[in-house]
């Protein structure tokens, strides 16, 4: 009978903490949400513009947060639920953005102070311990308070005297209050180091792209990304001579600032299994001012099986939508990413939390959609002008990358050829003038070349070719490539 008083007791206490009577306190339910999920670029010297560490950070906030939560603008993350599963998703869930809000409208109680959770720790320098090599950008380089964005490439000569294998590289940002994202490229053609040393503090501007037909692309940076575990069997090699070049995104500060920022490189041996990068684009984007809804759209059927590991999608400003989907042989789809507000600051390599299997004859489909309006606020141009392919700001792109796994490094090498393949028919399918030559993703040999099959096939020498040129010219192409391929069997 003593019981009963006791457990009647904890009852009220259970249907207080289950019903509306105790609203979310900060130390016992936001602060754990905050250091999870926000303090990574909200802290001292981070990207984001405040921190989120005190009560005080955030209760002066809270109505600021509830929104940007609410609206899911933050935590910044792109990639819609259910189409791909990424490793690293930065994604509140329904409950959490219910619980900041209703300690919001409670007025961001504080709580009891022995609720509060211990801060979190953040390592400081390397992430991925020492590297093998460090290079750092040349110079310091100066951003002024404000202005537009800026997009420069550093290169960065490795110094190294004979081939090297790398296994993972980490790119350290010296001034997080000004570096947005950054990516690395290796240079074989010596151009790179051309434009900076023709420009006075050793860089020179890139937006699209670094500039000169990159030999790989080895590493990138964004805020909140954590380096990838190093693998070595999938390292990649880095001739002797090779530049390394990295192209960083400035976003000014508010006030004057300088950055020298770093990059560190591991090494290993040779790889044992195959990785590689291929690529998806629409290059003849016609885009009339005042479009609004432009699509952009490319096809690529895969020549072997792949384990699909990562997918990197890139546009520049007025792309607003982007969706990249798998059809199997069996006629099957898989979603691969759908991003349904695009935004140029917020790029990302994305990485699937398990690599997906896409067997032979899997068709890749990108289907982006462009807002070329005055409507569009991050249209660069007003008025808004006719917009095509290029590396400028103005200049748009459609484009992804897919990282793919495969047994071996031969295989990769297998798989690009077909591929190139693949595109070398898609293009002279399509080709009536010369003027219609994707110029911008061909190396000079390969214009050399195309143009002078063109040439031999343009019979009445119009400067165009007809259907039946180009039937006889298609014919003769494939003709080459498989009389190629037979002379490369050993
Ligand atoms: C990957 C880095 C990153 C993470 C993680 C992040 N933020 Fe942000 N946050 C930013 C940056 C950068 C800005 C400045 C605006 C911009 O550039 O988009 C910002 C701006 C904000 C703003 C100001 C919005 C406005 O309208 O002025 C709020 C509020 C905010 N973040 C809250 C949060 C909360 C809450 C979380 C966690 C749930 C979070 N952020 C996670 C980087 C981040």
């Amino acid at each position: 009978m003593k019981q009963f008083p006791v457990i009647s007791f904890s009852l009220v206490a259970l249907a207080t903490t289950l019903g509306a009577a105790a609203p979310p306190t900060f130390n016992r339910d936001i602060a754990p949400i905050l250091y999870a999920n926000c303090a990574t670029c909200h802290r001292p010297g981070e990207v984001a513009p405040f921190p989120l560490l005190t009560y005080q950070d955030a209760s002066k906030r809270a109505a600021l947060i509830s929104g940007a939560v609410s609206g899911r603008f933050m935590p910044p993350w792109k990639a819609e639920p259910g189409f791909g599963d990424f490793a690293g998703e930065r994604r509140l869930t329904d409950a959490q953005i219910a619980l900041i809000s209703d300690w919001a409208k409670a007025g961001a109680p504080e709580g009891d102070p022995s609720d509060k959770p211990q801060p979190p720790k953040f390592t400081e320098g390397w992430q991925g311990g020492q590297p093998d090599q460090v290079l750092t950008i040349p110079v310091k380089y100066a951003l002024p308070a404000d202005g537009p964005d800026q997009y420069r490439c550093f290169v960065l000569p490795t110094g190294l005297d004979h081939d090297v294998y790398l296994d993972g590289t980490e790119f350290r940002p010296e001034n997080r209050r000004i570096v947005h994202h950054a990516l690395v490229f290796l240079d074989a053609s010596g151009q790179a180091k051309k434009m900076a040393d023709a420009s006075p503090d050793g860089s020179y501007p890139c937006f699209g792209g670094p500039g000169f037909p990159a030999a790989g692309l080895i590493g990138g940076w964004a805020p909140g990304l954590t380096p990838l575990p190093h693998d070595p069997s999938v390292s990649q090699p880095i001739r002797k001579g090779m530049d390394v070049v990295i192209q960083i995104h400035y976003h000014p500060s508010g006030k004057p600032e300088q950055d020298q920022s770093s990059l560190g490189l591991s090494f290993s041996g040779p790889p044992t299994k195959g990785r590689t990068s291929v690529l998806l684009f629409d290059h003849q984007l016609d885009i009339a001012p005042g479009d609004a809804n432009y699509v952009a759209k490319a096809s690529l059927t895969l020549p072997r099986d792949v384990q699909l590991a990562g997918v990197t999608p890139h546009a520049h400003y007025l792309c607003k939508d982007m969706k990249v989907t798998a059809t199997l042989p069996d006629g099957s789809t898989k979603p691969l990413i759908w991003i349904k507000d695009w935004d140029f600051n917020w790029q990302n390599a994305y990485r699937y939390r398990t690599p997906i299997d896409l067997p032979k004859g899997t068709r890749i489909d990108l289907v982006y959609t462009f807002d070329n309006s005055e409507n569009n606020p991050h249209n660069p141009v007003h008025p808004p002008v006719h917009i095509h392919w290029g590396e400028e700001t103005k200049d748009e792109m459609a484009l992804v990358f897919l990282t793919v796994l495969l047994p071996t490094t031969d295989d990769t090498r297998d798989l690009q050829r077909d591929v190139g393949r693949q595109y070398v028919e898609q293009f002279l399918s399509q080709v009536r003038t010369l003027d219609d030559l994707p110029y911008e993703m061909l190396s000079p040999d390969a214009v050399t070349r195309l143009t002078q099959v063109f040439k031999m096939f343009d019979k009445n020498s119009d400067g165009r070719l007809d259907d039946g040129e180009r039937t006889a010219m298609l014919a003769f192409v494939k003709n080459f490539q498989e009389h190629q391929q037979q002379q490369a069997k050993p």
